[in-house]
């Protein structure tokens, strides 16, 4: 299964990402983590240290990789690089977790492809997945990362939003989208909901089939923002996303066979 998880920036997509990935690998499940947000790091929310990300930079930065697998140089580039060893060589091990420091594709126009894209894409679509495995991608914020080609083999989008109406405006947007770009399961999740008020607003704005759940506001996981090491989740949120996290593996059972 394939999940990506879109929002508003600052909407909870990093937060929920580390959340379900870890949440599946209590399950069992090989979780492939994607981090292709270039804001705060999907490693730090999962409590990878420091001194371990710096060891290991975006792939989108490792250039001399780049034009030695796609060839580039003179304009010309191959759309398919032979990329099967990227996982086993760059991702960063967390138990059942492989994190794979992705950085953002770039912003392209349909039209428009580069060496960089075809390189991630390329890199994603070759983790072939088993039963017991499932990709999580940790978007980068708004629409302008959501292209075909990242949301190929998608299974399901999460949108991430916020009580509010820029951050459902967002969802609406990404809805849209990632409907037209054939995603065949899309569903919203409510986040850092802090009364009965916010909750029905949410619940209003779309139908009772397109919303996945709601998390609640924790302020604990709030008040470690603060913090210079806000590193790893900690069972706090745990606790709420696993509400959500048992309609995501009841959505993703019916397409668990879709990728592979
Ligand atoms: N349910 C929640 N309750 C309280 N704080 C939250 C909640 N979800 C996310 N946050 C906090 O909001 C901030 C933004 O979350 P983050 O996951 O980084 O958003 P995004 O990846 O969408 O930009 C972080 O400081 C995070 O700890
Ligand atoms: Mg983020």
């Amino acid at each position: 299964m394939k999940i990506a998880i879109t929002g508003k920036g600052g909407a909870g997509k990093t937060t929920l990402a580390a959340g379900i990935a870890q949440l599946f690998a209590r399950q069992d499940y090989q979780v492939y983590a994607v981090d292709a947000d270039p804001d705060i790091s999907l490693g730090t929310t999962l409590g990878v240290p420091e001194e371990q990300l710096a060891a290991q930079p975006p792939l989108i930065e490792m250039k001399e990789l780049i034009a030695e697998r796609t060839g580039a140089g003179g304009g010309i580039y191959i759309l398919n690089p032979q990329v099967d060893d990227i996982l086993d060589k760059y991702a960063i091990e967390l138990g059942r977790i492989k994190l794979l420091r992705m950085g953002a594709v770039k912003h392209a126009s349909t039209a428009c492809y580069c060496p960089e894209n075809a390189f991630l894409h390329a890199v994603v679509n070759s983790l072939l997945l088993g039963n017991q495995e499932v990709v999580i991608l940790d978007m980068g914020a708004g629409i302008e990362h959501l292209t075909r080609g990242t949301a190929r083999g998608v299974d399901l989008m999460l949108i991430v939003t916020e009580p509010t109406k820029v951050s459902v405006d967002t969802a609406r947007v990404i809805q849209k989208l990632s409907s037209e770009m054939g995603v065949p399961k899309i569903r919203v999740i409510g986040n850092k909901i802090r009364s009965a008020k916010e909750r029905e607003f949410l619940v209003e704005q779309f139908t009772e089939e397109e919303i996945l759940g709601c998390l609640e506001f924790d302020e604990e996981l709030w008040e470690r923002a603060m913090l210079e090491d806000s590193g790893g989740l900690g069972e706090v949120l745990l606790k709420s996303v696993s509400m959500v996290f048992d309609q995501i593996l009841r959505e993703g059972g019916g397409v668990a066979g879709a990728n592979s």
